[in-house]
């Protein structure tokens, strides 16, 4: 009911009666009087005058679906959106609804994780309110290796859109972290159901510190947020809406390939090229100079003795960064 309320009152943009509201959502008066105080309670502000009813003046900060919405300016991706008040992780949310046949480009999001995950099975802190944290559902037509490019599509996509709205000098660690100076702004982590041949599904779940100014001690030296970086608050809900937008450009364009033009923009942001990288093959532990992208997203790292080898996931350490 609050949900439906809050949608009217953003869509008439001034002053609408209890009647009419009643009339629109075919429930009692006293029903949209309690869906207003309750929408007060989560944070809107919404001024009544007698005999002109109610008007909205503002949205609450935190993540919230009809916020989203109103700066939501996507064809396919979020038009399925699932906001959520609180999740273990939306990747595991959304696999789940992937496997009961959720429509492509569906999107969940979550004002906290209570177990969000990174990479290597890492943990991703997520606290409430603090940071955007979201995945992405995708049905391609694809078999599990032409899918690869989804992931560093979205690192190019969520690149450009931060560098275009916080203007901050992102660019992406190979595979596809996202870092200012020599810290991470985001991760992702893209997680796929196959047959051999066909993708079931893919999960592109994107995590971006935004108002996060402490974190834990082993990570804090190389960790950062937009706050602490431009000393701003942006809002939580239009950047979201910025960053699906891109998305949604970056694979329709590209038609979920790293097309040459789509690989020249990624190489040109990638920090880690042109740099010593350190990675383990086993128990070894090599190193050697990173030399380029493939098309198909893996990193091609040339050894001391002249030999290059092609990673494909996994850690890399970049001399000077992390
Ligand atoms: C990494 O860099 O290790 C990847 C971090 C990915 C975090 C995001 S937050 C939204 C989605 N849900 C999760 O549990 N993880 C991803």
């Amino acid at each position: 009911m609050k949900e439906q309320i809050l949608a009217l009152l953003i869509e008439r943009d001034g002053y609408i009666s209890g009647q009419a509201l009643a009339e629109a959502l075919g429930v009692s008066r006293q029903a949209v009087w309690k869906g207003i105080n309750a929408l007060r309670e989560s944070g809107c502000v919404i001024e009544s005058a007698p005999n002109k009813g109610y008007r909205l003046t503002s949205l609450p900060a935190y993540i919230n679906e009809a916020a989203i919405r109103k700066h939501l300016a996507t064809s396919v991706i979020g038009k399925n959106l699932i906001v959520l008040d609180s999740v273990g992780s939306t990747n595991d949310y959304l696999k789940r609804l992937g496997s009961d046949g959720c429509e492509n480009g569906t999107v969940v999001t979550t004002r906290e994780q209570t177990s969000g995950k990174g990479r290597l099975g890492r943990v991703w802190q997520s606290k409430r309110d603090e940071n955007l944290a979201f995945s992405i559902l995708l049905r391609p037509k694809l078999t599990p290796r032409d899918a690869m490019p989804v992931t560093p599509l979205a690192g190019l996509a969520v690149c450009k859109a931060l560098r275009k709205t916080t203007g901050l000098d992102c660019k992406i660690k190979w595979p596809n972290d996202i870092i200012v100076g020599k810290k991470k702004l985001v991760g992702i982590l893209t997680e796929m159901s196959a047959e051999f041949d066909a993708v079931e599904y893919v999960v592109t779940g994107i995590g971006v510190n935004v108002d996060q100014i402490e974190f834990p001690e082993e990570i804090a030296y190389k960790a950062t947020s937009i706050l602490l970086e431009t000393g701003r608050h942006y809002d939580k809900n239009r950047l979201l809406a910025a960053l699906l937008k891109q998305i949604e450009r970056e694979f329709t364009r590209n038609n979920l390939e790293l097309t040459p033009e789509a690989l020249d923009e990624y190489v040109s942001l990638c920090a880690t090229l042109g740099r010593s990288v350190t990675f383990k093959k086993g128990e070894r532990t090599l190193s050697g100079a990173a030399v380029g992208v493939t098309s198909a997203g893996e990193l091609r790292v040339m050894l001391s003795d002249g030999t290059v080898r092609t990673l494909n996931s996994g850690e890399v350490t970049v001399q000077g960064i992390y």
